[in-house]
């Protein structure tokens, strides 16, 4: 591989890429509510963190202090990072001119400004859904993302599942917009009582990749991908 790749930081997951994402592209994780859109995210963010990057990671769900407290419960020393490399921002998703304006226009200039290698939006589906009308949700969206490319940065977002459809985001957007797509989700074997987690990478741009699904598990301090078992 010539390209150097850019680690999620979980194994399994970037074997699964062809050593990781690449350099300054775009990725959505889609997945339901506890499949762990959020824990992969800040993962993502933790191991550039490791290797001496700074990092976005702007919150419309958790407030900071939970942020900070669910890295720390990980056992990763984050303290040292808080406003130095890490950057935790938590949006208000109700009020759209708010967060349209700090996403659209301050998050540019932060990436700059920090000179961020590494950013998360988690997740972008409570964004989306602050738009009137799908045709303008549409527009903005297209234009944001297109926005973001290029500025020496790879893009993490994470998005809720469709209402129907647990293959799709929950606008059916964020999935043409983004470079690679992985889609988490539950998968119930009929002939079993439990429920397992499992994870394929449904695309990837301009990169040969894994189409397996596999089944993963979040653990206290990792997530781990099994990339040798098989879930069906
Ligand atoms: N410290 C932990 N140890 C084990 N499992 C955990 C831990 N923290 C979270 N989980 C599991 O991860 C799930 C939530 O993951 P999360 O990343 O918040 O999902 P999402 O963002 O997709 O809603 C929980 O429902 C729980 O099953
Ligand atoms: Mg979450």
């Amino acid at each position: 591989m010539s390209e150097e790749r850019v680690k999620v930081g979980i194994l399994g997951l970037d074997d699964m890429l062809g050593g990781g994402l690449i350099p300054g592209s775009i990725c959505a994780i889609i997945g339901t509510y506890g499949t762990g859109k959020t824990t992969f995210s800040l993962q993502f963010i933790w191991d550039g963190l490791t290797r001496g990057e700074r990092v976005i990671y702007i919150s419309l769900e958790e407030r900071e202090s939970r942020i900070f407290t669910y890295m720390k419960q990980k056992g990763w020393d984050i303290t040292p990072f808080i406003n130095k490399a890490l950057y935790v921002i938590k949006l208000d998703p109700t009020d759209f001119n708010v967060a349209n304006n700090r996403i659209k226009n301050e998050l540019p200039k932060l990436i700059e400004e920090v000179k961020a290698s590494r950013v998360v939006i988690d997740p972008i589906s409570l964004f989306e859904d602050l738009f009137d009308t799908d045709s303008e949700r549409r527009q903005e969206m297209y234009r944001f993302i297109e926005g973001l490319r290029d500025r020496n940065c790879t893009i993490m977002m994470t998005s809720e599942t469709h209402r129907d459809n647990v293959f799709s985001s929950r606008h059916g957007l964020i999935e043409y917009l983004s470079d690679t797509v992985i889609l988490l989700r539950y998968v119930r074997p009929s002939d079993l009582t439990d429920v397992h987690l499992a994870l394929e990478v449904v695309k990837m741009r301009m990169s040969a990749h894994s189409r397996e699904i596999k089944p993963y598990e979040i653990e206290q301090d990792q997530v781990m991908v099994y990339s040798e078992a098989n879930v069906f």
